[in-house]
């Protein structure tokens, strides 16, 4: 059954926004943020490159997030339901290894919703919600005050595709550990390079007790990849061609949904899933001041998913400075929760 917060979508122009209403004002805080014009850039400098790019951070406007939930809910997209899985399973075991009176580090956390019962599990004192979206954090916030009263609550403005910088969570880390916590698999959207550092940067928060806690989705039959990014009902292709509005609005463009079509392809090579938008027809879109040539079979790219071995992850995590690391994952080994603390030198 959809409750409200399943239509709860950042915007804040819609009707049922009505929680910015409440008198109470959450502490946010914003650590990095690109401003309009540089994310005008960062999409016409995708959009005129040789191989055309959008950043999937572009994927995530109102209309965007709407359809992301509607996604989470089909039956061939698996990982949300795995994840929940594992997390319903092994919540006591994996909490038992975790600090007491931590911080918890909710990365990209919209609503806060996978967090609560990890907050209450490990009794932590502080929970920290970090997202790109500021009408998430203000919901997480409300909701985690609701949830966890006595608990205290920070929002933090993050973009993950800059360097992460928390100070609040550094200041406080001697006195609380943080535990991050990096769930959905959205770890699969960095390419390898940028996860590294990614990874590294979380490692470099960590003082001397803390921790990171990561869903990593696995490598899967090609076909149930397929399926999940390209559904029978066309909602990720309804997503996807989303973003073409998000760009009009943003760059002031031309794009028409309908001359594009979703793709979904996994590159065995690369170990990815590649989703991008195919031109069905040559023609001409003005972007701004600009203007690009389509010629039909052009592909913009829109989102790569990265698919990782429990072995290839651990690998990278000890590339990136973590040590006593602890996996647990499903039946057919095809998804991996990881919990990672700080590498002691011997
Ligand atoms: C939210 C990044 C985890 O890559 O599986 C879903 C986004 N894209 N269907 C993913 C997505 C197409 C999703 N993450």
């Amino acid at each position: 059954m959809a409750t409200w917060r399943d239509v709860m979508i950042p915007g804040g122009k819609h009707p049922w926004h009505f929680f910015s209403a409440s008198p109470e004002i959450p502490t946010l805080q914003v650590s990095s943020r690109a401003a309009p014009a540089e994310r005008q850039r960062e999409l016409l400098d995708g959009l005129l490159a040789e191989q055309p790019v959008i950043a999937p951070k572009f994927l995530y406007d109102a209309q965007g997030c709407a359809l992301y939930s509607a996604i989470t809910q089909l039956e061939e997209y698996y990982p949300v339901r795995t994840e929940a899985a594992l997390f319903t399973r092994y919540r006591e075991e994996i909490a038992s290894y975790m600090p007491r009176r931590s911080q918890w580090v909710d990365l990209g956390c919209s609503d806060g919703g996978k967090s609560w019962a990890w907050v209450e599990a490990v009794g932590a004192a502080r929970y920290v919600g970090v997202d790109i979206a500021e009408e998430w954090l203000q919901l997480a916030l409300r909701e985690g005050r609701r949830r966890c009263p006595g608990v205290d609550t920070l929002g933090i403005v993050a973009d993950f595709t800059r360097p992460l910088e928390l100070q609040a969570v550094k200041a406080a880390a001697r006195k609380l550990p943080p535990v991050f916590f990096y769930p959905g698999s959205s770890i699969g959207n960095f390419t390898p390079g940028d996860t590294l550092h990614f990874l590294q940067s979380i490692q470099q928060h960590l003082g001397e007790h803390g921790q990171l806690l990561i869903s990593v989705d696995g490598l899967h039959e090609p076909e149930m990849l397929q399926a999940a990014y390209d559904d029978a009902l066309g909602v990720t292709a309804a997503f996807n061609r989303n973003v073409l509005r998000v760009v009009n609005r943003e760059l002031d463009a031309t794009f028409d949904p309908a001359l594009f079509r979703h793709h979904a392809v996994f590159n065995a090579d690369e170990s990815r899933i590649e989703m991008c938008l195919e031109a069905r027809e040559t023609h001409t879109v003005r972007l701004g001041r600009q203007r690009r040539r389509f010629y039909a079979g052009d592909s913009i790219v829109t989102e790569y998913a990265y698919k990782y071995s429990g072995e290839a992850f651990n690998a990278l995590l000890e590339v990136a400075g973590f040590g006593n690391i602890r996996r647990w994952h499903n039946a057919d080994r095809s998804y991996h929760v990881f919990l990672a603390g700080v590498r002691k030198l011997s």
